[in-house]
């Protein structure tokens, strides 16, 4: 797997932590960011969006891939989540579906006291249904 330098990770890290003040989440009370990287460096970032139908909430990394495609993205280097948990928080099954549409990349957890997974979506998704799109 391909992982974004150092650098590169910090920008997401930032990023993911701007988008994560912005969470809303008054019912769990957890707050998450998302920051996502394009081909061409761009970043996209997302926070968790809840609802009183709880159901309905959306989580930061599909946040941070609904803007990345709204503003004309189609391929996906990395994605980074940002929550205060420890372990790093992993994404949810749902959003681990929506990251295979997008084909394979690197997953970087992270939380503010510096624990860092490297995961990667087939990794997360092991045998993930898709259609082949070639
Ligand atoms: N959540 C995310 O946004 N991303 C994750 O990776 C894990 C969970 C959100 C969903 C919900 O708003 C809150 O965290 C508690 O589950």
């Amino acid at each position: 797997m391909n992982y974004p330098d150092t650098e590169t990770i910090s920008r997401l890290a930032e990023a993911a932590s701007e988008a994560r003040s912005n969470a809303h989440a008054p019912y769990s009370n957890f707050q998450v960011g998302a920051a996502l990287l394009d081909s061409e460096g761009k970043i996209f970032s997302g926070c968790n969006v809840e609802n009183a139908s709880y159901g309905l909430s959306i989580c930061a990394e599909r946040h941070a891939i609904g803007a990345a495609v709204a503003a004309g993205v189609e391929k996906i280097e990395a994605i980074l989540v940002l929550s205060e948990m420890s372990p790093p928080a992993s994404p949810c099954g749902a959003c681990r579906q929506v990251m295979a549409e997008f084909g394979d990349f690197p997953v970087l957890l992270i939380n503010p006291e510096g624990e860092e997974i490297r995961s990667s979506v087939a990794e997360l998704l092991p045998l993930a249904f898709t259609f082949d799109r070639d």
